[in-house]
């Protein structure tokens, strides 16, 4: 049987955050209520493709916030998952949490349904940013919420910290890192903030009330974490993203190893049968037709082969092991080596890339640019 990823989106939060363009939107009792019937309802739709096919080995819970809606929900779609698709007995089964929603009461009971991965968005620990960016916590409640959570046995947790915020420095980076490694936190997620259109943040620079960090703060933001995080053995695997070593996030890295996923929920994606899928971001919609038993996903698109080629390098190159050129040649039946020779020789003329065994990856001075190397391997 195939292996296979799970994600299921839950479009909650309690307030949306000022630079923040996920699909979610406000928490009422009453959309969640009808949204689980609407999620179950395509979860069941689809067992006919996944049972007997394919072994659930990762499942991962984002959003959104899914600490927000009641843990039985969160079990009821659970159990509908291992009805509709064999779930590995090893599953990394991973929920992503603001820290004012993981309360004793949601941890026991996640532990007891079997999530044993936790993704806290911590984003800062200075007050002042916290409060600038609309989040609804403050530093010690995201210290609170790590402490909770390893006291309620999890041990495999995350924690978002972000970087190029208006106003912050490398001081505040140093600090918040430094803390989080220092009460056990195995794995971090270092996100540049980028601004999104639509977003308040976005609306609110335009207008000049914000200003960003020029790109050599960033830069330096950016260097300053890291270097903290590699003296503390958490080593970097994937451009974001820093870990103890067998801490990496298995889901997240079938995304980037052009693995088999299935998503549930408005705005999720899934990648089967080399046919990408899209549920389009419409919460309405997704739960009147879910409610029929009718849920169709709308938008597909069968990848060629040289898009999925592209895809796999693109993907492949933002983890720090790179591509594998054996695994390359056998899925695509050519020669990475001579197909991309002008492209692989003046990225090694100009260290921006490198061999190590049979891998090619980026040097760390390629990873700064990654997009620029990247775009030299488009069709
Ligand atoms: C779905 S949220 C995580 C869980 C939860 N909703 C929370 O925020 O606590 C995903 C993460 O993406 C990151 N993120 C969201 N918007 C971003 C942006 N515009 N730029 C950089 N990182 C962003 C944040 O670190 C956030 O924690
Ligand atoms: S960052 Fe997280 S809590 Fe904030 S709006 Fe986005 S999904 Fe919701």
């Amino acid at each position: 049987m195939k292996k296979l990823g799970i994600y299921i989106h839950i479009p909650f939060c309690r307030q949306k955050c000022n630079y923040c363009d996920f699909y979610s939107m406000k928490w009422n009792d009453g959309s969640e209520k009808k949204y689980i019937e609407a999620l179950a309802n395509e979860i069941k739709t689809q067992s006919k493709e996944l049972k007997g096919n394919y072994v659930a080995d990762t499942i991962y819970f984002g959003g959104g916030t899914p600490t927000i809606i009641k843990h039985d929900n969160i079990k009821r779609i659970i159990d509908c998952i291992r009805d509709a698709v064999e779930v590995d007995k090893c599953a990394e089964i991973s929920m992503e949490a603001n820290p004012n929603t993981l309360t004793l009461e949601n941890l026991n009971a996640y532990k007891d349904m079997g999530i044993n991965r936790l993704s806290i968005g911590i984003q800062s620990l200075n007050d002042e940013i916290l409060r600038q960016i609309g989040r609804i916590h403050n530093s010690a409640d995201a210290l609170g919420a790590i402490n909770r959570a390893l006291e309620s046995g999890f041990e495999n947790i995350n924690a978002d910290v972000m970087f190029n915020i208006p106003g912050q420095n490398v001081c505040d980076i140093e600090e918040a890192i430094t803390k989080i490694i220092s009460r056990g936190v195995k794995h971090i997620s270092f996100y540049s903030l980028k601004l999104e259109k639509g977003t308040s943040m976005y609306n609110m620079e335009k207008i000049n009330k914000i200003i960003m960090p020029d790109e050599e703060s960033e830069r330096e933001m950016y260097y300053a974490g890291r270097k903290i995080m590699e003296r503390n053995n958490m080593f970097q695997y994937e451009i974001s993203n820093f870990s103890n070593m067998g801490y990496e996030c298995r889901h997240n890295l079938k995304y980037w190893k052009q693995e088999e996923y299935v998503g549930f929920g408005p705005s999720a994606h899934s990648f089967i049968n080399s046919i990408r899928y899209s549920n389009p971001p419409d919460l309405k919609s997704y739960c009147e037709n879910g409610l029929i038993n009718n849920y169709e996903r709308t938008i597909h698109e069968k990848l060629s082969e040289q898009d999925r080629m592209f895809e796999y390098i693109m993907l492949s190159l933002r983890l720090t092991e790179g591509l594998n050129l054996d695994e390359f040649n056998n899925k695509f039946d050519i020669s990475f080596e001579k197909t991309f020779k002008a492209q692989t020789e003046s990225m090694l003329k100009n260290l921006l890339m490198e061999y190590s065994g049979r891998n090619v990856r980026l040097t760390k001075k390629g990873m700064d640019i990654s997009n620029y190397v990247i775009e030299k391997f488009l069709p």
